[in-house]
């Protein structure tokens, strides 16, 4: 099979690719997305390394003077009917000599540092004159993917506490994940909105997988409060009602300090600062949004301070730490390989987004129960920082044999298998190319 899919992944991201940046997907999401980005490099470099920085680097220019980087940079040359909410809803004023409406003022996961270690290090095996480009582009990136860090763990720390909360659920890229339900609940739902702005979503994509519009009423009203501040974060916790710290986008911020430890290593910057934090963030995380009833992670609403109720895919990924404690990743291992979730070696599957045996499960939903392939490759690669080489390896073969079977979707259904969302989705195929080709436990783990 593997010759087959290298070449229908790299078809793929060669049909996706857009003048300086690679889309998520055609008809879906003609901009670009920034952990999209970020997962898209780390496989697009086995097959174009120049593409794969020229995409970190269009993400980066856009970067805001506060160090965020948005969620999504608008392409100028798209229409503003192509995609909604686009540029004219976002409003977002012009920075840093870019225009007015170029990118929306939410953040995602900052997965950039990793993806960048992970491209250096493989441009490094072959050769000189290889490294030494991947080192000018490291140097480039470095004190913008410091500045990233710096405004998620200060102005982003609306807890106090030593974690980045989110302001809206499309900052955790799992938008209607049920880990938000319990937030989400006390947020005004204004139908009125859906009215006045139109749902381009629902043109492209069938409703039944995607969020409904009660949920959708309430992400385009914390949108308007957001960008009515300014996009400002001064006082988060007490004038806007979402301010969410969510175990996913809290393990990737920290294991991206690992990887910043390694970079800066390359690039003459000081290494202990990042290990520091990545200890930090890491000793917060299993402090905060660890819950020893049932031994699980979970999200926190900074405002009410409760844990969420539901057991999602985000909960696992504290195993992506290596400062993780054992029986803390043993727990993890133990909630994977439960009914609730379900190993390849069980279910012949990936591990699904939800709780199987949740009442809400819903199969075709989204966020909300069928498998994604970028949750699978983190989780899978936390495995195997933390020795469970077996499950690692059966989750690979799990992830290429339905992706081999089904195609390179967006997401696929739980039970079935079945490709949904959109076809030829990039950072499946990109993880496709990593998952043929790299077996090793992943660079930022390493001791530095
Ligand atoms: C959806 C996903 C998000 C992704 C974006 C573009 O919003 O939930 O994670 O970044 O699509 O692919």
């Amino acid at each position: 099979m593997s010759a087959d899919l290298w070449n229908s992944a790299a078809a793929v991201l060669d049909s996706n690719w857009s003048r300086d940046h690679m889309v998520p997907s055609r008809r879906l999401y003609p901009h670009q997305w920034s952990w999209d980005a970020a997962f898209i490099a780390i496989g697009l470099a086995y097959v174009n390394p120049t593409r794969a920085w020229r995409d970190l680097r269009s993400l980066f220019d856009a970067q805001w003077p506060d160090g965020r980087v948005p969620h999504i940079v608008f392409d100028p040359r798209t229409p503003e009917g192509a995609y909604f909410p686009g540029p004219a809803f976002w409003d977002v004023p012009a920075y840093a000599g870019r225009p007015a409406r170029g990118s929306t003022g939410l953040t995602q996961p900052p997965l950039h540092a990793i993806a960048a270690w992970e491209i250096y290090r493989r441009a490094v095996s072959h050769g000189a004159v290889c490294a030494r480009e991947a080192g000018e582009q490291l140097a480039w990136l470095y004190p913008r993917l410091v500045a990233q860090q710096d405004y998620l763990s200060g102005r982003r720390d609306a807890g106090g506490d030593g974690l980045a909360s989110i302001v809206h659920p499309w900052e955790s890229g799992l938008d209607n994940s049920p880990s938000w339900d319990a937030t989400l609940a006390a947020v005004p739902a204004d139908l009125g909105l859906l009215r006045r702005f139109h749902r381009r979503d629902l043109e492209v994509a069938d409703a039944a997988h995607r969020p409904t519009d009660l949920d959708y009423a309430r992400y385009l009203g914390l949108v308007l409060d957001y960008r009515d501040g300014g996009y400002a974060d001064t006082d988060l916790a007490h004038r806007h009602a979402f301010v969410v710290e969510c175990p996913a986008f809290n393990s990737i911020l920290a294991a991206a300090e690992l990887a910043l430890a390694h970079i800066a290593g390359v690039v003459g910057a000081d290494a202990g600062t990042h290990r520091r934090r990545a200890r930090e963030i890491t000793e917060a995380i299993s402090r905060r949004l660890y819950d020893e009833t049932t031994a699980t992670f979970r999200a926190r609403d900074v405002r009410t301070r409760e844990l969420s109720p539901a057991r999602c895919i985000n909960g696992l990924l504290p195993l992506m730490l290596p400062d993780l404690p054992a029986d803390r990743a043993a727990a993890v291992m133990a909630e994977a390989a439960s009914p609730r979730f379900g190993l390849p070696r069980d279910t012949g599957l990936p591990v699904p987004s939800y709780d199987r045996t949740a009442p809400g499960f819903d199969p075709l939903r989204y966020w909300r129960g069928p498998i994604w392939i970028n949750m699978n490759w983190l989780l899978r690669r936390g495995m195997l920082v933390h020795g469970y080489r077996d499950d690692a390896e059966d989750l690979r073969l799990a992830m290429l044999r339905l992706v081999h079977g089904s195609g390179h979707y967006e997401y696929f259904h739980p039970v079935t298998g079945e490709g949904i969302g959109a076809p030829a989705f990039s950072w499946t195929a990109a993880l496709t190319l990593d998952l043929l080709a790299d077996r090793s436990v992943p660079a930022y783990a390493h001791a530095a």
